[in-house]
């Protein structure tokens, strides 16, 4: 895995000339597992705004691990209460956060741009050494994302992250990338392979259960078979305290205003200290995908030797 610095990225010039050769090439460097590195914060972000973003504290629940941003309800969720006009310039802030990177991504990764799906935006204002969350929840301990309540379907988790603290960098370690950890751990007894769905009396059983939970308001998540490995993935990665302690690891430290995009689902990633980052998550649909039979989804399809994104 390595780290392919863009230097004196010029967006005005990028959005007036595409190059689509150029957007293919970048989108081979994530798709293989690297991480595309901007030194300066790539897109607008004015002074005020991170002046303003840097006296925000999240609310201390626990429940909420970042304040969120929804960027298709305009809606913040995570936030401590504050008088409704800070709530309504955090709000608009983010909203101008999150118009404005995608715009840069759309010039960036222009094979992508056509059909991704933009998810949330996320503001991380609390110090990550130390943090007290539940060990799934840890930030701290090598994994690959999953979204619990927002199975993907064999989308690709694409997120960019910018350090926005003042002075100190953020501090991260990567290990191995997905599709090498599935080829070496899935059918192992901690780590059994997904099935296919298949047509049952059981599994039709099972779904109409789901289907009336779900009308009558109960939380229940529908999850592709891929979907419930890569979130078992996740869940073995950072349960598993060999794994931790005997992986290769590589460690980055991405400085002030510096700006990072990778696939999360693809490089097993933990973040060991720092404070203030911005950060806006894309699904990538698995049919724009330049490197397919390198994702994560081809790679168990391969061993299991079925789709596995039909659902119940
Ligand atoms: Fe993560």
């Amino acid at each position: 895995m390595a780290l392919i610095t863009i230097q004196d990225f010029d967006f005005t010039r990028a959005a007036s000339q595409p190059a689509l050769h150029l957007g293919q090439w970048y989108c081979r460097q994530l798709e293989r597992g690297h991480i595309l590195f901007f030194p300066h914060i790539p897109f607008e972000l004015s002074e005020e705004d991170r002046a303003f973003l840097l006296t925000q504290q999240q609310a201390g629940t626990g429940y909420h691990k970042n304040i969120a941003y929804r960027p298709h309800q305009d809606r913040i969720t995570g936030l401590v209460k504050r008088s409704r006009e800070e709530e309504e310039r955090l709000r608009a802030l983010m909203r101008t956060y999150s118009r404005h990177v995608t715009r840069f991504m759309a010039v960036l990764l222009p094979p992508y741009a056509s059909r991704w799906r933009l998810d949330y935006a996320s503001f991380r204002p609390q110090e990550e050494r130390g943090r007290p969350l539940r060990l799934r929840s840890r930030n701290d301990l090598l994994h690959v994302d999953a979204f619990p309540t927002r199975p993907t379907g064999g989308g690709r988790i694409l997120r960019v992250f910018t350090n926005i603290h003042p002075t100190r960098p953020r501090l991260w370690v990567t290990s191995e990338t997905c599709d090498v950890l599935i080829e070496r751990l899935a059918g192992t007894p901690g780590l059994p392979l997904p099935s296919p769905w298949r047509r049952s009396v059981w599994s039709c059983l099972r779904h109409g259960l789901a289907a009336a939970g779900r009308r009558a308001g109960l939380p229940l998540v529908r999850r592709s078979p891929y979907d419930a490995f890569m979130l078992r993935l996740h869940h073995y990665l950072k349960e598993h305290e060999e794994y931790q302690t005997s992986c290769p690891k590589q460690v980055w430290a991405f400085p002030p205003r510096s700006t990072w995009i990778v696939f999360t689902d693809m490089v097993t990633h933990a973040v060991l200290s720092g404070q203030f980052a911005l950060e806006q998550t894309f699904i990538v649909p698995h049919e724009v995908l330049v490197l397919p039979e390198k994702s994560p989804l081809r790679v168990l399809e391969r061993l299991v030797g079925a789709s596995l994104t039909a659902m119940e």
